[in-house]
């Protein structure tokens, strides 16, 4: 089929590749000249795995072209894939719709015949109501103009494979036509097994900010049960695989450390609790806050714990001055694969030290770049090693794997004190500390 995508960062690339990669013609729109150009030429704007080999092939063939015109958009696709960004409002905790409504309102005056607008974005639900009257105002081809609400659940790192293997497809239509569309268009996913489950707009809409606050709480409950293990001598590695054995659990998402970050599961918590407020069920949200909360925290504990591991414990319980003192920090992505720093608790810990008066020297494999614009005060070091040159403290925030093929043996002549915590409880404690060092890490003894 020929398919336009709208909107061309993460979500927009990987389905505009991975959709050329099953055999259809694909145009992206993309408004950002600069990123319009790269994309063009077959490069991706920011690390992906297995994305950049994709995209520059269809790029190649033909199949895959970008444009800015909606015009051409219009002209071209036969379905419309939505996928434009919808971050948290600059002054407020729900999501900002503009790009969304921009988009809608962009291609709408060009659809004079009967297609299919399917929206992809995270959006508060409501908003697929809202749009599909906004595409039968605007749009010249009126009531023949569908839209429907296909949420996308991919994870940055597995970009590639979560949309060509998705778990599930979840289609919210109000019409049988949109629905016969999609089950062909995804045909070969569905013979392939992957199930499907067809709804209405709000519906569809809320399956994503559940999914997403479901992963969120697990991650918080396993963070919070790692502050009692603390305060109890016990282990929350050892917890999280007991619990983890039971299938009603289940071991994923229960690695407890600095906690979550990223584009989608911290803006979008914030985004259901806000949209909840509005519908008059907060109420039913308020424990959201509270895993939003002890994710924020576990942030904060890492800076004391980094505090103390430096200067002793103050009376006071906090606040030492850290004057003097040189960190190294490996990791600056929010999680590994990735070299997004968008809310990264590794970054934001990084920059608190940094603010409390330590140097802090930052090493990522594939981050460094857009840390260095997010954060420009604190030093970039070219490897992991040099980074920890004269540490007093090596903080291990982002789990790259590169770290753990790091021993102690590697850095004993290279730190100032051998002091190293573990903030993504991936490293082998014991190892290090056979070795002479200080280890310590979230939740373990
Ligand atoms: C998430 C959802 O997983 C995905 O389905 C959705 O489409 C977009 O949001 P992503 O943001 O790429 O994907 O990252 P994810 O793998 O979910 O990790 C989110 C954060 O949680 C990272 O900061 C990660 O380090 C952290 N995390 C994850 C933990 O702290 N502990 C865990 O056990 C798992």
């Amino acid at each position: 089929m020929r398919i336009t995508v709208i909107g061309c960062g993460y979500l927009g690339t990987t389905h505009a590749a991975a959709m050329a990669e099953l055999g259809h013609e694909v145009l992206g729109l993309e408004k950002d000249p600069a990123k319009r150009a790269l994309l063009a030429d077959g490069r991706v704007p920011f690390y992906e795995p297995g994305l950049g080999e994709l995209l520059a092939r269809h790029v190649a063939s033909g199949q895959l072209r970008f444009s800015e015109s909606y015009a051409e958009a219009a002209a071209f696709g036969e379905i419309h894939f939505l996928c434009v960004g919808t971050p948290q409002q600059a002054a407020g905790l729900g999501a900002d719709l503009a790009q969304v409504d921009g988009a809608i309102e962009g291609l709408a005056p060009h659809l004079d015949r009967p297609t299919l607008v399917v929206g992809k974005s995270t959006v508060p639900v409501g908003t697929a109501q809202r749009l599909s009257e906004t595409l039968t105002e605007l749009a010249p081809g009126g009531a023949e103009v569908l839209l429907a609400w296909n949420p996308e659940f991919l994870r940055e790192g597995y970009a590639v494979e979560d949309t060509v293997h998705p778990d599930r497809i979840v289609l919210g239509v109000t019409d049988p036509r949109a629905e016969t569309l999609l089950r062909g268009f995804y045909g070969p996913m569905i013979d392939a097994g992957t199930p499907v489950v067809v709804t209405d707009y709000a519906t569809a809409e809320l399956v994503k900010v559940a999914a997403n606050a479901f992963l969120a709480t697990k991650i918080s409950f396993i963070n919070a049960m790692a502050e009692v293990c603390e305060a109890t001598d016990a282990d929350v590695l050892d917890l999280a695989d007991a619990i983890g054995y039971d299938v009603r659990i289940g071991r994923r998402f229960l690695n407890a450390g600095i906690g979550f970050g990223g584009g989608c599961l911290p803006k979008d918590i914030r985004a259901f609790v806000h949209r909840a407020g509005e519908l008059g069920v907060e109420d039913a949200m308020t424990f959201l806050r509270h895993v939003d909360d002890v994710n924020l925290r576990m942030r904060e504990r890492v800076v004391q714990v980094a505090q103390a591991m430096i200067a002793g414990p103050t009376a006071a319980g906090g606040e030492a001055s850290l004057v003097g003192s040189r960190i190294a920090v490996w990791g600056a992505a929010f999680k590994p694969d990735s070299d997004d720093v968008r809310d990264s608790p590794a970054l934001s810990v990084a920059g608190q030290l940094h603010l409390r008066g330590a140097e802090v020297v930052v090493y990522d494999p594939q981050a460094s770049g857009t840390a260095q614009s997010a954060f420009p005060t604190l030093t970039y070091a070219d490897s992991a090693v040099e980074a920890c040159h004269g540490a007093d403290l090596v903080l291990h925030l982002t789990e790259w794997r590169e770290f753990r093929e790091i021993g102690p043996a590697d850095l004993d002549v290279v730190v100032r004190r051998r002091q190293i915590f573990d903030g993504r409880n991936c490293l082998d404690l014991d190892a290090w500390r056979a070795a002479g060092w200080t280890a310590r890490a979230v939740g373990r003894r």
